[in-house]
């Protein structure tokens, strides 16, 4: 990537996030060393771009904060799902973080190594864990009691052990968005914490199962270190006292959740989260133990910016609106957790201008539609937008409401642009459909 610009930009744009693949450069942003609007032009709108070099750089920052230590990242594909950034992450040496069927052939098909694939969540269905089973994947990550004997019997009847872990809900405030919380006593992930004793216990007297760790996972866009500190020293607690019960533990996965720069919030870089976890982890013998982490947001959230086109300006009675042709469908977080995306301009608006104050709403017909709100933008009809702050839990959460295709992806390295998911027809949306 070539150093940003140093032209000066009006003080009403918003900043780019520290670490961004995004600079200023005669007067245009660029993603690496590709104008967006050359982009936004070429494939139309609304249009994914992605950042390589910011996907591996995040993606390295993680494996090097265990440098020198027994560790394996697991990119949460969650957060992003597209077949060529899992292929670049499986090539860099990420294992993986899934959650249903159909990730866990993605990642398969992205060339992932089964030992390097863990599979979470409350619901896994019994073909699911057959199939997980049959691939030889690392660890279940098991979150009742139910499944834990459900995985048991489809195990034997497999005729493979299922290595195991509990997930632990070790009742801990990750201090972020109630939907995004997940270690909380009312949350439905998990074993409670004074349960999961006895459910290693039952653990070990199946034969089909092989207990091979613990895990927890407290939520999601964490900016402090200090909930994950809790619930490390509550993981390994419960660590030490299933040890007394006989059960060794190979490794310990504290899940993911760190959070990113969408607003200027400054979250801890993983080097630094980690340098305060292995001092705790060192100072009661946990050192040399197995880790596994499960980051999502952390690699791929500011590696993307989703480009829109303004269709119209609409001034209304109480708010003027800035219509865009990009919508909750690709860009579902505004409406479902109200959070903030950076918005700027593809051309850089003269110094000195004071801009009119808008909402950028998309053409879904639903109020809650709506990717910012009281913005102050210089734009006219025709003109280019990015949202930043857009590589995670966007085209993830991507749905066809309102009968809207799903949207192109180019992946960027240095000039190279390459388009990595092509725009649907609406024709393709209807293919499964009988009529
Ligand atoms: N591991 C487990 C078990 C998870 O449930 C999650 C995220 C992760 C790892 C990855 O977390 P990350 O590092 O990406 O924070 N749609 C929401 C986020 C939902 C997160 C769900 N679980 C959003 O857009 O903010």
């Amino acid at each position: 990537m070539s150093a940003p610009a140093t032209t000066p930009v009006p003080a009403h744009v918003p900043q780019l996030p520290a670490g961004t693949p995004l600079a200023w450069r005669d007067g245009q942003l660029h993603l690496e060393d590709v104008p967006l609007h050359t982009l936004a032009r070429e494939h139309g709108t609304p249009l994914f771009v992605y950042s390589q070099a910011a996907i591996l750089g995040a993606a390295r920052a993680w494996q090097d904060a265990f440098k020198g230590r027994d560790a394996l990242v697991c990119y949460a594909v969650k957060a992003n799902a597209s077949l060529a950034i899992l292929r670049l992450l499986a090539a860099a040496g990420c294992g993986f973080d899934i959650v249903s069927g159909g990730e866990l052939e993605r990642v398969l098909a992205a060339g992932a190594q089964p030992g390097r694939i863990v599979f979470s969540g409350v619901g896994k269905t019994h073909a699911e864990m057959r199939r997980a089973l049959q691939a030889g994947i690392a660890c279940f990550n098991v979150e009742s009691l139910a499944e834990l004997d459900e995985l048991s019997a489809v195990a034997s009847e497999c005729g493979v052990a299922a290595p195991i872990a509990i997930r632990v809900n070790p009742d801990v405030d990750a201090r972020t968005h109630p939907y995004i919380s997940t270690g909380l006593r009312g949350n439905k992930f998990g074993i409670a914490h004074a349960e999961a004793r006895a459910a290693y216990r039952h653990a070990a007297t199946l034969p089909w199962v092989r207990v091979v760790g613990i895990d927890c996972h407290i939520g999601s866009q964490i900016t402090e270190s200090a909930p994950y500190a809790e619930a490390l020293e509550r993981v390994l607690d419960l660590a030490e006292a299933i040890e007394a019960d006989g059960t060794a533990l190979a490794h310990i996965d504290l899940g993911g959740g760190l959070g990113i720069d969408y607003a200027g919030e400054a979250p801890p870089a993983p080097a630094a989260l980690w340098g305060e976890l292995f001092a705790r982890l060192d100072a009661r013998g946990f050192g040399a133990r197995r880790l596994i982490v499960e980051p999502g947001r952390s690699i791929v959230g500011n590696a993307g910016v989703c480009l829109t086109q303004v269709l119209r300006l609409k001034a209304g009675e109480a708010k003027n609106f800035c219509i865009v042709d990009a919508a909750m469908s690709e860009l579902p977080r505004p409406a479902l957790y109200q959070s903030w995306h950076r918005i700027v301009p593809l051309n850089e608006p003269p110094v000195g201008s004071t801009p009119p104050v808008w909402d950028v709403v998309g053409p879904i017909c639903e109020s809650g539609d709506w990717l910012g709100r009281d913005r102050p933008l210089a734009v006219q009809p025709g003109e280019f937008l990015a949202a930043l702050g857009a590589g995670a839990y966007c085209m993830s959460m991507a749905s066809r409401y309102n009968s809207r295709p799903l949207p192109a992806e180019v992946l960027v390295d240095g000039s190279h642009a390459r388009l990595i998911r092509r725009r649907e027809a609406p024709q393709d949306a209807w293919q499964h459909e009988l009529s």
